[in-house]
C-alpha cells in the first residue's frame, strides 16, 4: 500500500539541440496526453528551458519543467553559473541537485550540494537530490555508508516541512549510462535503507510520504520489475529519456506500478 504518486524524470544531460529537443518535448507531451497516475518532469539543458516550456504550455501539458543544476548564490560574479531566480524566471519548477556527474565529473562535494538543495527548497521550487555509490565503494561493501552520508549531509538543516517538495533519486554510479542495472532487490534494499534514514531524522509520516526513485540504465523492458518494488516510487532516466517512445513507456510503467500499490 502506498499513496505516493510515482515520479519520472527525464534528464537529457548535455544532449539535444533546439530542433531535436523540441521534437523530443513534443513527442513526450503528445505521448503522455492521456496518461495519469505519474508525475513526469523533463530536464533539458539550460539554453532550451524556454523552448521546452513554450511547448509544454502550448499543449496544456502538466509535465513539469526541470533544471539539471543551480548555484546557491542569488546573483553576482559567478561566471557560468545560474541562480534559482533565473530558473524560476524561465518557468522551472523542479531542480536536480547532486547528480553523480556533478559529484564525480565536476567534483561537487556534499556541503555544496546541501547549500544548493537548501537554496532550491527555500525558494519554493521542488528538488531531486541524487545519491548513490560508485563501483569501488560497492565492491568494498560500503554502499550503505556512502548513501547514508550523502543523504544526511545533503539534508543537513532542511526542515521536515520541505520534504513535501523533495524527491530522492537513488542512482548507483556504476549503473548510470553503463547498461548495467541494479537488480530489483538491490534497488529495493537501498530505497528501504534511505526511507529508514528519513524516518529516523524526520519521523514515520515524512518517511512514508517521501518519494524515492531509482536511476541507472532504466529501460522499458526492465523498469516494471524495479518500479514494482514497495519502496521504489518511479525513476530518473538519462539515456532512455532521449527517445520519446521509451520515456512514454517508462512513464506508463511507473503509473501502472503506482496503481498496483494502492
Ligand atoms: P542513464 O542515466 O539512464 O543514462 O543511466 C540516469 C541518470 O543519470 O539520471
Amino acid at each position: 500500500m502506498s499513496d505516493r504518486k510515482p515520479f519520472l524524470g527525464g534528464n537529457w544531460k548535455m544532449n539535444t539541440n533546439r530542433t531535436t529537443g523540441s521534437d523530443l518535448a513534443r513527442g513526450v507531451t503528445d505521448g503522455l496526453i492521456s496518461v495519469d497516475g505519474v508525475e513526469p518532469a523533463l530536464f533539458p539543458p539550460f539554453p532550451y528551458l524556454l523552448t521546452v516550456r513554450a511547448i509544454l504550455r502550448d499543449r496544456g501539458s502538466s509535465i513539469r519543467l526541470g533544471a539539471q543544476d543551480v548555484y546557491f548564490q542569488p546573483d553576482g560574479a559567478f561566471t557560468g553559473e545560474v541562480s534559482v531566480a533565473m530558473l524560476r524566471d524561465c518557468g522551472t519548477q523542479v531542480v536536480l541537485v547532486g547528480h553523480s556527474e556533478r559529484r564525480h565529473v565536476l567534483g561537487e562535494k556534499d556541503e555544496l550540494i546541501n547549500r544548493k538543495l537548501r537554496t532550491v527548497l527555500e525558494s519554493g521550487l521542488d528538488a531531486v537530490l541524487c545519491v548513490g555509490e560508485t563501483l569501488d565503494e560497492r565492491t568494498a561493501g560500503h554502499q550503505d555508508i556512502i548513501t547514508a552520508r550523502q543523504v544526511k549531509t545533503g539534508l543537513a538543516d532542511i526542515p521536515a516541512s520541505y520534504l513535501e517538495r523533495l524527491v530522492i533519486a537513488y542512482e548507483p554510479v556504476w549503473a548510470i549510462g553503463t547498461g548495467k542495472t541494479a537488480t530489483p532487490q538491490d534497488a529495493q534494499d537501498a530505497h528501504a535503507q534511505i526511507r529508514q534514514l528519513i524516518e529516523r531524522s524526520y519521523g514515520k509520516d515524512s518517511a512514508q510520504r517521501l518519494r524515492i526513485v531509482y536511476g541507472g540504465s532504466l529501460k522499458p523492458d526492465i523498469a516494471p520489475d524495479i518500479f514494482a518494488q514497495p519502496d521504489v516510487d518511479g525513476g530518473l532516466v538519462g539515456g532512455a529519456s532521449l527517445n520519446a517512445a521509451d520515456f512514454v513507456a517508462l512513464a506508463k510503467a511507473a503509473a501502472a506500478a503506482g496503481r498496483a500499490k494502492r
